[in-house]
């Protein structure tokens, strides 16, 4: 009788591990990390949609596995991004990580990505060195680098010859101030001030009114996302545009989420970046009638594309895998696809695991009533100029 009931209990415990592992293998846990609160909550706003869009047009199961979306919001707090990360990985076991809506989050969470052997898919930030971090990061976003060097070329052969900058104190603003200078200088261009504001609940008044004495031709600026409609009313009431300072800038700035609210002030900014809204390819146009469909009318900015292109990464590396793939073969897997994004054409660069993409520069333009980053001029297939370095 004891060996009998002994005999089941084992036959139940092996039931059990049958059964979860089942569980396991026909489940593909994503668990993706945004600020859905905070001071970059517009981001995580923009990826969710977007991931959820991608989810909606492609369905929730590849290569036999069901796709179980884990969303988790942290607030823009690195330890908070790392904390969630941990229990993600050991409690749900997720297949992947991804999200990562500012630098720090993305630098906190590397090391984890590397002992847990799981893919890192950044689809937000955008300091160079992240790639570098951990060799499970794969990113669909941009670097400060490839959009900073565009506008470094591209300012001093339209008349700008005097430049202050002026950037968000932290990774992807002082590689954007970095880029830009150093090809704007080279160009014969000057930079007279180089101005840092904090990251975090900025104050730019004391700044502009610095630049305003300067006097130079134009501001070059980079703020995170979400943060581009402050400067630009304080630019503006200030009176900057009317002595003659042009705003110039990574499209951070003119931010599609919130570039239509900034009023005609804004007609007429240039900057150089990976997406508009009004890229006019078929393909984009899809997209940004879809999202608005799903989403009560919301504009996509360059967050959701870097969010929809991650979900075509993961999506494309699980079937590529058969639904067999543990980390290692997933990642290989992202390395090197190559496809048409909203964007434009991109591709992930095996070697770097960067995005390879072209960079547009475009100006703030009416169309149909509404402001839109008409894009005029590309720079094709560019690579992180910061990795060469
Ligand atoms: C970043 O923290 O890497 C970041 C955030 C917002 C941006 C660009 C970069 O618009």
């Amino acid at each position: 009788m004891k060996k009998r009931l002994f005999l089941s209990a084992g036959v139940l415990a092996l039931c059990a591990v049958a059964a979860s592992a089942l569980a396991q293998d026909n489940k593909f846990r994503i668990g993706l990390i945004l600020p859905m609160t905070g001071q970059q909550a517009t981001t995580g706003r923009q990826i969710e949609a977007a991931v959820r869009l991608y989810m909606a047009q492609n369905g929730d199961t590849v290569a036999g596995k069901k796709i179980e979306l884990i969303l988790k919001d942290d607030t823009s707090i690195p330890d908070v991004t790392k904390r969630l990360a941990q229990e993600l990985v050991v409690n749900d076991k997720v297949n992947v990580l991804a999200g990562f809506g500012i630098t720090p989050s993305a630098l906190a969470t590397a090391p984890i990505a590397t002992q847990s052997k799981t893919p890192l898919v950044v689809m937000a930030a955008a300091t160079s060195s992240i790639t570098q971090a951990s060799p499970y990061v794969v990113r669909t976003s941009f670097t400060l680098a490839q959009a900073a060097v565009a506008m470094g070329d591209w300012a001093p052969k339209n008349g700008i010859k005097k430049v202050v900058t002026l950037v968000s104190d932290y990774g992807p603003g002082i590689d954007a101030e970095k880029y830009f200078k150093e090809r704007f200088i080279l160009s014969g261009g000057q930079v007279s001030e180089s101005l840092r504001v904090p990251m975090r609940n900025p104050d730019f008044a004391p700044f502009l009114q610095k630049v305003r004495d300067l006097k130079p031709d134009a501001l070059f600026v980079f703020v995170p996302s979400g943060a581009g409609a402050a400067v630009m009313k304080q630019f503006l009431e200030r009176g900057m545009d009317k002595a003659g300072i042009k705003l110039i800038g990574t499209g951070d700035v003119t931010d599609d989420d919130q570039l239509n609210d900034m009023g005609n002030g804004a007609l007429g900014v240039v900057t150089s970046h990976h997406y508009s809204a009004a890229h006019p390819s078929a393909l984009n146009k899809k997209f940004v009638d879809a999202f608005a469909k799903a989403n009560k009318g919301l504009r996509p900015n360059f967050m959701a594309v870097g969010g929809y292109d991650g979900m075509r990464v993961i999506y494309e590396a699980l079937r590529a895998t058969k639904g067999q793939g543990g980390g290692d073969a997933l990642l290989a897997a992202m390395k090197g696809q190559i496809f048409e994004s909203p964007r434009g054409p991109m591709f992930i660069d095996a070697q770097t695991r960067d995005v390879v993409q072209n960079i547009y520069l475009r100006k703030v333009e009416k169309k149909d009533g509404q402001l839109y980053n008409v894009e005029f001029d590309v720079i094709k297939d560019v690579k992180d100029p910061g990795k060469s370095q």
